[in-house]
């Protein structure tokens, strides 16, 4: 395994695997024996960078969310884990009741949610303190100055360690960021996003984003954390749900000219290097410039077993150049 540093604060910065291990399924769709053994194994390969949510996984069963927490919970329980594994939580997306969502009826970012909804995670998680804490999606109806306040407490109360941020558009990532620095308070420093080799249209409309994905590692993101390098990107579906494995599960918004062109160079590169497709695409993120820190969701430990096969797959500076420059 290899090894980067997240945040910057001596007091709060945390040393994670350079693959993330999502367990958003973990305890709905993945039985719990499975998924033991999925993060037993990653945790044997040295795999310490766990990722979850206080709303995952509401859309499985109707309900508002908790059953991944509560299997990690349970699992770190049984198997003595301590703070050595960083589990980081988001709160914001939960459903406030049964048999809605996170467009209509999130819980928010208020400054009652944020210290109320850590509370429930840490319980759900056995945790003192959460390692890393993100804000899941925006809250149009809170001002941010409350919101930046509110994770601040957490820190300074030492309830939270690391803070973090998803799917906000980066007008509002920065503003967040000077706020609390204006107000000596910590700020978000890592921020989690849709990214992968393949590029998606922003321009189609979802249900969370009317006016184009903001979810997506854009051009004004990568801009963003070039100019800004003691931040981390944390890529959410870096596999694209198994789409490299299964082309028929692409999304429509990579259904687009440019999405052959990268298909190609990706598997030219995976011919070379006999490497699979899902390979060559985490070890271009890892090995990226600003580098990127993929967070793969698994089913199974023979697809966990490929994607840290990837993490000592080196990529040439040519293959490198081809797979950027393809389009
Ligand atoms: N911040 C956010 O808003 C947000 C949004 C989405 C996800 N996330 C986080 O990111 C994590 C990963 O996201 P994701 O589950 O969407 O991403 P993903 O890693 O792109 O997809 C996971 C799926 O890809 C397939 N897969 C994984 N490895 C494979 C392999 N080696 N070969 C073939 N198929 C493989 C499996 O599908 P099958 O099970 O069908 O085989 C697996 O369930 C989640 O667990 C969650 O923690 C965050």
């Amino acid at each position: 395994m290899k090894y980067r540093t997240i945040g910057t604060d001596p007091t709060t910065r945390r040393e994670v695997s350079v693959l993330a291990l999502g367990a958003m399924l973990f305890g709905s769709v993945t039985d719990e024996a499975t998924s033991f053994a999925v993060l037993d194994r990653y945790v044997e390969a040295g795999g310490n960078f766990i990722d979850t949510s206080d709303n995952y996984a509401f859309w499985t069963d109707g309900g508002q969310g908790g059953q991944s927490e509560e299997l990690l919970g349970r699992w770190r329980r049984s198997r003595g884990i301590g703070d050595e594994i960083v589990i980081a939580t988001k709160l914001g997306a939960r459903p406030l009741a049964p048999g809605t969502g996170y467009t209509d009826n999130p819980e928010g970012l208020s400054a009652k949610v944020v210290r109320e909804s850590a509370e429930r995670s840490r319980e759900r998680l056995g945790l003192e303190k959460l390692d890393l804490l993100y804000a899941h999606i925006e809250d149009h109806t809170v001002p941010l100055q409350e919101t930046v306040e509110a994770f601040a407490a957490l820190v300074a109360e030492g309830t939270a360690g690391l803070l973090g941020v998803s799917n906000h558009a980066v007008w509002r990532v920065e503003r967040a960021r000077a706020l609390a620095a204006a107000a000596g308070l910590p700020g978000y420093e890592v921020l989690q996003y849709a990214h992968t080799d393949l590029r998606p249209r922003t321009d189609v409309p979802d249900a969370l984003f009317p006016d184009g994905s903001l979810g997506h590692a854009g051009p004004d993101l990568l801009g963003y954390l070039r100019a800004e390098p003691g931040l981390t990107l944390v890529a959410y579906s870096p596999l694209l749900k198994g789409a490299y494995a299964h082309p028929e599960r692409l999304p429509a918004d990579f259904d687009h000219p440019g999405t052959p062109a990268r298909l190609e160079a990706l598997r030219e590169v995976a011919r070379e290097t006999g490497a699979s497709v899902n390979q060559v695409v985490l070890a271009w993120q890892i090995g990226g410039e600003p580098p990127v820190l993929p967070l793969a969701g698994v089913s199974s430990v023979a697809q966990l077993e490929e994607n840290l096969a990837a993490v000592d797959l080196e990529l040439t500076p040519e293959q490198r150049a081809r797979l950027d420059a393809a389009h």
